[in-house]
């Protein structure tokens, strides 16, 4: 793993010649944000030694270095999901690269299922917490001492700071914002009406099938992390709709503006 992540980081830094301050992972439908980069390189994950490939449809597969309001950052157009059958190790394996090119924050965002009453599809959900119930660990196997402890702290995973500028930007911009748990499935299927039941019950605002896995390595790494969440659809009420995979891309994409004003006023203010 050491050698996989300095090959891959070595590869980069001669391909490129910046260093980013702050790593992005735009999530399902979200993509949009990468576009306003002012690339200085787009390199396709096919060229990256060692990167899987997305196989989802709607996300991008581009790992886009650049400035965005002034800030260096490396973003990824298009995650990695344990759903498409690669390791937990493998889905986070771009975090550890970004840790390694010296990024010194980590802004997530992903699609979510609402189960709070008080959500409506379109919301914007900062993340402040999340209960991992994917059943595994991207941590679990040989510990590297030299990435991080073998028990790590889990008692602030999403930066307050971060979450207290989100709120202060949203404000500024008059775009109304949720706060949430996020809890973290493996998918691929949408939850059953018992499932969205249980985990309102359990403490969850939203649920999703990626994002925390990223969070648990960052974590790790002694990385702060802000986490968001595009409502797109609804679970966990009396009536349950049906979901497919092109409506939460089409609600997402309707929300992406929102949530790429708020990430560029908290980067101007970084
Ligand atoms: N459940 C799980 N993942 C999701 C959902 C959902 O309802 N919506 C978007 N991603």
């Amino acid at each position: 793993m050491l050698e996989k992540i300095k090959k891959t980081t070595e590869f980069l830094k001669s391909k490129v010649d910046l260093k980013p301050e702050i790593g992005i992972v735009l999530g399902s439908g979200l993509g949009n944000l990468g576009n306003e980069i002012n690339p200085v390189a787009v390199i396709p994950y096919k060229e990256i030694p060692n990167f899987p490939i997305s196989t989802v449809m709607g996300h991008g597969s581009n790992l886009i270095f650049g400035t965005l309001e002034g800030k260096n950052v490396v973003a990824m157009q298009g995650r990695f999901h344990y759903y498409e059958g690669y390791t937990m190790q493998e889905i986070t394996f771009p975090i550890r690269v970004m840790k390694a090119l010296g990024v010194q924050s980590l802004f997530l965002s992903n699609a979510a299922g609402g189960m709070n009453p008080d959500f409506e599809v379109g919301d914007i959900m900062l993340i402040v917490d999340h209960i991992n119930f994917m059943g595994t660990n991207p941590l679990i196997g040989p510990n590297y001492d030299e990435l991080g402890p073998r028990f790590p702290d889990m008692s602030e995973p999403y930066s307050k700071k971060f979450i207290n500028l989100a709120k202060q930007c949203a404000n500024n911009l008059n775009i109304p914002i949720k706060e949430g748990v996020y809890v973290a499935v493996t998918g691929p299927n949408f939850e059953t009406p018992a499932e969205y039941k249980f985990f309102r019950i359990i403490g969850g605002d939203a649920v999703g099938m990626s994002t925390v896995p990223e969070v648990i390595v960052a974590a790790h790494s002694g990385l702060p992390v802000f986490g968001v969440s595009i409502i797109t659809d609804l679970g966990g009420f009396e009536d349950i709709q049906p979901i497919s995979h092109e409506e939460v891309l089409k609600a997402a994409d309707a929300a992406e503006p929102k949530l790429s004003a708020i990430i560029k006023a908290m980067l101007k203010e970084l």
